[in-house]
């Protein structure tokens, strides 16, 4: 017996070193993740990254097929070497999170990772978003202080809060990823980010509870490209505005987007609070825009104040111009295209609609769609239906 055990251990530790040794190709199962889809794999996972951490030049970090359980965890640098983070796996979310942690899977401090491989991220949403006390309900994949990285091919779906989120990153490119939860899921943004800049979003799919891009305080040149939205509450810039300290946003470009079925489709929110200092969204180009069935499909709102959450309402601090909207097609589903609530003290300036051509869903007699704008000044040209305000 004694022997016998002797024997495996030897064998089995041939087979981990050979694991390991393999390239610099670290596979989780070399660690004893066990992929059961229901025992906590976390620690086979922060034992894997450790290794890969520490080696010099292309790393791989591999997660073969299977269903893994992970508690949140955080994948920490600085590296010695370039890593690619290959999911093709499913990661499993705690329904109950155990921690006080507020995102599940965490990149942290990195250069030059790349995060790809097919795989799924589930967030186990359903069984969390109800719950009314405990820990907090996990933001899905995040990325802190992470530059010149690659996350594409994977799939993200019920994250219990947001799905994607980056704070402070330099860089990053975002495509081929499909993002789903149901449209009543509550605070599922899609893709949300703060304080980064350089960020590019291509050939993403989003179907979510709430915005499926939101881009706030901070955010600095960012390309949006073929994103289909739909349902969610579409691409925002904001909400910002609020009392706390916020930086501004600029230079965005959203370029050949799809809006089905969303609340909102092209947006910009403002929190009617008064500022410590002043702030601006400038620069902001919106262009080739499919709009399919959207409640309200363009929208500035500087008095944004969901649930009646900021005490009393004062113009908003913040200036927003040099907007552009050019070739925005569709259908909307309610009886206004564009509504532009800018504020009193700071007007919206250098607001540009070139060939806007949005038709109501159902056309009603007596109820025609038209555009609303207060505070606002800019320039129209080209085909303007509804009729623009200027
Ligand atoms: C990311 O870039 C910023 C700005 O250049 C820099 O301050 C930070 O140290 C970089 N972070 C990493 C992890 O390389
Ligand atoms: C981000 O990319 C720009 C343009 O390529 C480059 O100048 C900048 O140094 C990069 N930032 C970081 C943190 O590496
Ligand atoms: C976005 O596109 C513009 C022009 O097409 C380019 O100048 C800018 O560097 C791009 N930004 C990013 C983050 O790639
Ligand atoms: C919008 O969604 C509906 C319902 O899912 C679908 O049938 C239709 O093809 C979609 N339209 C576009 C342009 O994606
Ligand atoms: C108005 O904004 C556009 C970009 O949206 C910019 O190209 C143009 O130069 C701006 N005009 C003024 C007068 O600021
Ligand atoms: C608006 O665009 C013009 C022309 O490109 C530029 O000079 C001005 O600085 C921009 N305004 C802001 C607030 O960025």
């Amino acid at each position: 017996m004694a022997r016998w055990v002797i024997l495996m251990c030897l064998l089995l530790s041939i087979v981990e070193a050979r694991g390991r040794r393999n390239g610099n190709v670290f596979d989780v199962r070399d660690y004893n993740a066990l992929a059961s889809g229901n025992t906590d794999d976390t620690k086979a996972f922060m034992s894997a990254w450790k290794d890969a951490c520490k080696t010099e030049g292309k790393t791989t970090f591999v997660i073969p097929s299977g269903t893994y359980m992970l508690n949140p965890i955080v994948f920490s640098g600085p590296c010695n070497g370039q890593i690619t983070f290959e999911l093709k796996g499913t990661l499993t979310a705690p329904t109950n999170n155990p921690s006080s942690d507020t995102t599940w899977i965490n990149f942290r401090y990195l250069d030059h990772i790349t995060v790809n491989g097919g795989g799924k991220l589930d967030g186990q949403g359903t069984s969390a978003w109800g719950r009314k006390n405990g820990n907090p309900l996990l933001m899905g994949l995040g990325f802190a202080f992470v530059n010149n990285s690659n996350v594409n091919n994977i799939q993200s779906v019920n994250s219990q809060n947001a799905h994607i989120s980056m704070y402070q990153c330099e860089n990053i490119t975002l495509s081929h990823i499909t993002i789903t939860a149901p449209s009543n899921s509550p605070n599922t943004d899609g893709i949300k980010m703060a304080k980064s800049k350089g960020i590019n979003i291509n050939d993403v799919h989003i179907a979510t509870g709430d915005d499926c891009i939101a881009m706030i305080t901070g955010t600095k040149n960012v390309n949006i490209s073929n994103v289909y939205c739909g349902p969610g509450h579409g691409i925002s810039v904001g909400s910002f505005g609020s009392n706390t300290d916020e930086f501004d946003i600029q230079d965005i470009y959203v370029k050949s987007c799809t809006f089905n079925a969303t609340s909102h489709g092209v947006r910009i929110k403002t929190w009617p609070t008064a500022l410590t200092h002043p702030l601006k969204a400038s620069n902001i180009v919106y262009e080739d825009i499919t709009i399919v069935d959207v409640s309200l499909p363009i929208s500035i709102d500087q008095e944004y104040c969901p649930s009646n959450k900021c005490g009393k309402k004062v113009s908003s601090g913040v200036k927003i111009s040099n907007i552009s909207y050019r070739n925005i097609k569709g259908t909307s589903k309610g009886d206004v295209a564009i509504a532009f609530k800018c504020s009193e003290s700071n007007p919206c300036q250098n607001i540009s609609l070139e060939n806007i051509d949005l038709k109501r869903k159902r056309p009603r007699r007596h109820r025609t769609l038209k555009n609303l704008c207060f505070n606002v000044r800019g320039a129209s040209r080209g085909i303007q239906e509804p009729k623009a305000c200027w």
